[in-house]
């Protein structure tokens, strides 16, 4: 059994991270989620982790609100691909009947990560201003943590200017602080990975025909994600970027990995980048992480599906082998 910690920014692919967390429970423990200021924000993002929980029928596992805004800059959100609400605009945040904790995120992962030194992998998929601060907070946090798995970044091509990704983008000086920190373990999960967990329209159908409360919650959430993906790219379907953080955590042999040193530009034409050294071709870079190259898309949804809704996974096999017809 894992036990980890999410910091996140629901967000739709957030929303998808943490119920297959959820789902996964023989595998994982998920101790807490921690919300960060991201997609949309903060008492946005973390109503919608409280209702995630809720339709996960999991409200027992706390949520902590984190950091409102980026360490040093204005917050940048992202509604034209989550929505207003950051849940699709069809109002799921509004009605969630659980409160986050009192105790500050930051706060509470200082804490948290001293009580069980060595313990406790940490998940961030949201910007990383939580994780940067409680870095700051206290010297031996990076070296207490077990693994630090990360979603963001991208080697060669970002998604909100030609070099940077949305989450190291919106706190460049939180990303570039996480990524000198030490930590023992680090995975950089980064965009061009994640362009193997792509829903099709036709894997997203089944959702909705699976018909349980959960499979219809990611069915209709997923409409607002799937348009933003045709507004800006006329691409069919949708990027589940931060799932496979969890799916990497359930299978390692889903992502190819290689060994990098990473920091990150904060200022200039490139800000938010990260930059990327292959410690194979820079060998006098440190290594300081590993960076996700690829991912195994039929093995990444085998994961989803075979967790989330198991007795669906032949059509999904069968979906993913390029028979249509079921
Ligand atoms: C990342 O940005 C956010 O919009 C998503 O939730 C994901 O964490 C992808 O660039
Ligand atoms: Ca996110």
């Amino acid at each position: 059994m894992q036990k980890i910690i999410i910091d996140t920014d629901p967000g739709i692919d957030d929303a998808l991270a943490i119920l297959l967390a959820l789902a996964a429970k023989d595998e994982l423990e998920v101790i807490a989620l921690t919300t960060v200021n991201g997609n949309v924000g903060i008492d946005k993002v973390t109503k919608n982790a409280l209702k995630i929980l809720e339709i996960a029928g999991k409200n027992v596992i706390p949520v902590y609100k984190g950091n409102a805004k980026p360490l040093m800059r204005k917050s940048g959100h992202c509604e034209e691909y989550h929505g207003d609400d950051g849940l699709g605009n069809l109002g799921f945040g509004d009605c969630c009947r659980g409160d986050c904790q009192k105790e500050y995120a930051v706060d509470f992962l200082v804490r948290k990560v001293k009580a069980e030194t060595g313990e406790i992998t940490l998940v961030a998929i949201g910007p990383l201003t939580n994780v940067a601060e409680a870095v700051q907070r206290d010297s031996e946090f990076a070296q207490s943590v077990k693994e630090l798995i990360i979603m963001g970044g991208a080697e060669y091509e970002g998604n909100m200017s030609p070099h940077a990704e949305f989450n190291f983008w919106t706190d460049p000086e939180a990303a570039k602080i996480v990524f000198s920190a030490g930590f023992k373990k680090v995975t950089m999960v980064g965009l061009e990975a994640t362009s193997y967990a792509f829903l099709s329209p036709a894997l997203r159908e089944l959702l909705y025909l699976i018909n349980t409360p959960v499979s219809r919650f990611i069915y209709e959430i997923t409409r607002v994600y799937a348009d933003g993906n045709w507004n800006m790219k006329r691409e069919l379907g949708c990027r589940l970027c931060d799932v496979l953080t969890i799916v990497y955590l359930l299978n390692r042999d889903v992502v190819k990995t290689v060994d990098a040193f990473v920091d990150i530009e904060t200022q200039g034409l490139c800000d938010g980048a990260s930059v990327v050294y292959r410690t194979k071709r820079y060998p006098d870079k440190k290594k300081n992480c590993e960076i996700a190259v690829k991912a195994d898309a039929k093995g990444f949804f085998e994961i989803f599906f075979g967790y989330l809704f198991p007795e669906y996974l032949n059509i999904v096999k069968e979906l993913l082998n390029g028979k249509e017809e079921v």
